[in-house]
């Protein structure tokens, strides 16, 4: 089966095309360069990169894959979780699409992606696992039974581990989005030299919670500026890394071994992090895990995932009506 895949639920206008499991072609038009002079995405502006972007990059995309719209089976876009005038562009685009070509049409939830995208590796994991799924919309943790069958074990209250690296990396003066900034600085830093607050809440819960963390950013940072003392970026990016890392790694085993399940996977923008992956690789390996995280390109929003996801979800529950609208929560367990 040839999957068109579609992706806009935030910054990113993504297109690809699969043959079942099989990556043919994924593009990407970043809209970084716009929404970096604000510090974070602007909704708006977002939107209407979006409709400029759409055409250019499915068209892209069906080139690069070397195929033609009438040879497409299925289209997949993200239906939500995300920015609503963003996700309409996508999902409009896909449902005129299929109803002049009357191919099927197929919603996708956007962590569903995320969840699948390890099965775009060559190795992939065999259900069940536990996938920790972090990015600049959500950090949450979940228990993927099949392909189709997800169930949420724990999210964010507050913050999103994505959103907390964003709004720190502002703070202290770094380009949007923060996350690899951040992170490039930390390399350079002592990951012990500021004892940042770490977040456990309640005893089993495998919720997060990042807001107090960036507080205490803010916090230590103004306290130096009071007390005139200089600010060590690096050394302030290591130690918040540090603290993001330890809580979603631990959190993470403590699911695997409270549902016994022998394998973890990790997706989303945050899983690009190289201390995350290492720290959560080393972790696993200690309690006798199976870890498998996604290849770099396919961490952060993409539509080849988006495409697998629909591939599974359409021949789970067929076709996705062309009444049916976005949304902005996900609907996932
Ligand atoms: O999955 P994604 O592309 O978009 C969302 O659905 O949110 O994730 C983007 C997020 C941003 O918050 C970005 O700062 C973060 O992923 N990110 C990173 C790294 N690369 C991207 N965070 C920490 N370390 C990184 N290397």
């Amino acid at each position: 089966m040839l999957i068109l895949g579609i992706e806009s639920s935030c910054d990113d206008t993504a297109a690809a095309v699969l043959q079942d499991d099989v990556v043919l072609s994924n593009v990407l038009s970043s809209q970084d360069d716009i929404h970096t002079k604000f510090g974070g995405v602007v909704p708006e502006l977002a939107s209407r990169q979006h409709l400029q972007a759409i055409n250019p990059m499915v068209e892209k995309a069906l080139k690069n894959a070397g195929v033609t719209l009438p040879d497409i089976d299925l289209i997949a876009t993200t239906q939500g979780p995300g920015l609503i005038g963003s996700l309409l562009v996508g999902f409009s685009y896909a449902k005129a699409l299929c109803h002049v070509s009357k191919i099927p049409l197929v919603g996708v939830d956007h962590m569903a992606g995320h969840i699948l995208s390890i099965h775009l590796n060559e190795d992939k994991p065999s259900f069940p696992y536990i996938a920790l799924i972090v990015s600049g919309g959500t950090s949450s943790i979940y228990l993927a039974n099949s392909h189709t069958d997800f169930i949420c074990l724990g999210r964010t209250r507050d913050d999103a581990a994505g959103e907390a690296f964003d709004k720190v990396a502002k703070l202290l003066g770094l380009p949007y989005p923060g996350g690899p900034h951040v992170s490039r600085m930390a390399e350079q830093g002592d990951s012990k030299k500021i004892k940042f607050p770490r977040a456990w809440l309640e005893e089993d819960s495998l919720d997060f919670s990042f807001s107090g963390l960036k507080t205490a950013v803010l916090n230590h940072v103004n306290t130096s500026h009071a007390q005139n003392k200089p600010i060590h970026i690096a050394d302030i990016c290591a130690s918040f890394e540090a603290a993001v890392v330890e809580v979603l790694v631990t959190k993470t085993i403590t699911a695997a071994h409270k549902h016994k399940i022998p394998t973890v996977s990790l997706g989303g923008g945050v899983s690009a992090n190289t201390t995350l992956r290492t720290e959560l690789e080393k972790r696993c390996h200690q309690s006798n895990l199976a870890f498998f995280s996604p290849q770099l390109r396919f961490c952060t929003d993409n539509a080849a995932m988006i495409a697998l996801a629909g591939y599974y979800a359409y021949q789970n529950n067929g076709a996705t009506g062309l009444e049916q609208d976005v949304y902005s929560r996900s609907h996932l367990g």
